[in-house]
């Protein structure tokens, strides 16, 4: 259960963060689970979609030719442009919706993202601002419980297991610490302290170690989860190895 809320507050603050919407409907079309924006986007509500068909709340202003595709349990993994019009046809929204189907205890579902390309620039040459958004989910992300005593990691993705060496089992439990070694710079570790103490996002590069022992530079991105009342439940980490980049950069300029 403990594990589920962290999977879900993941989620959650990953979309957000993203600024993806996600819709899971079941065999029979009907709305299991919004997640992001995907609800607002099409001008309705998380509460209004849940249960309901989701043909029911694509707004006919929405110009989708896939879809059919789409929506279909047999559509397998599809990919929908289309245009989101205002009610007076001057804004026009270009939407990207992707679909793909999963099984679940035996039952099927349809797992539907969707991106408003205009958060990214809505032309097509910005589309590499939107890889690199969707690079961003294929992070190492660690999830701590910000409630329990210094600290413990309460979710890992398969990303961090093996940009570290250990599994989610070896770090589920424990403080992040424990990636830290010889060479880790204090400062770097009293910055970290000093955000989680005010409760704010931070990014930092640290030396750790993998569990073979090779050492690597981890830029580390920190931010709180708040839950609904205001107090810290969560803080997500996303971390990412260093490489070469920073000295070709050097090296070209
Ligand atoms: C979400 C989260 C992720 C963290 N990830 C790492 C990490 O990948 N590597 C690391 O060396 N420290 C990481 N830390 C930092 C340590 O857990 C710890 O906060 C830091 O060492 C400062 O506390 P200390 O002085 O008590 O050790 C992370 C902290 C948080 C809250």
């Amino acid at each position: 259960m403990e594990y589920l809320d962290a999977e879900n507050a993941l989620l959650r603050e990953g979309l957000r963060a993203t600024r993806i919407g996600l819709c899971i409907v079941d065999a029979n079309d009907r709305v299991v689970q919004t997640a992001g924006d995907f609800a607002e986007r099409l001008g309705s509500s998380d509460r209004d979609m849940l249960g309901s068909s989701l043909r029911l709340h694509l707004p006919n202003t929405l110009l989708l030719p896939g879809l059919a595709g789409l929506l279909g349990m047999d559509g397998g993994e599809v990919g929908a442009e289309g245009h989101l019009r205002g009610q007076n046809g001057a804004a026009d929204k270009v939407l990207l919706f992707q679909a793909r189907t999963a099984t679940v205890a035996g039952a099927r579902f349809r797992i539907i993202t969707m991106v408003d390309l205009d958060n990214f620039g809505a032309t097509r040459d910005r589309m590499g601002d939107l890889q690199d958004t969707l690079q961003a989910i294929a992070a190492s992300v660690v999830l701590v419980d910000a409630q329990a005593p210094d600290l413990p990691i309460a979710y890992v993705n398969r990303r961090f297991e093996q940009l570290t060496g250990y599994t989610a089992r070896e770090c589920i439990g424990r403080n992040c610490r424990f990636l830290q070694g010889p060479d880790t710079d204090p400062a770097a570790v009293e910055a970290i302290r000093r955000a989680i103490g005010l409760r704010q996002a931070t990014q930092v590069v640290l030396r750790n170690y993998r569990k073979n022992g090779d050492a690597f530079d981890n830029e580390l991105f920190l931010s709180p989860i708040f839950d609904a009342e205001g107090r810290l439940r969560w803080i997500l980490g996303v971390a990412r190895e260093r490489r070469e980049r920073a000295l070709s950069s050097q090296a070209a300029a």
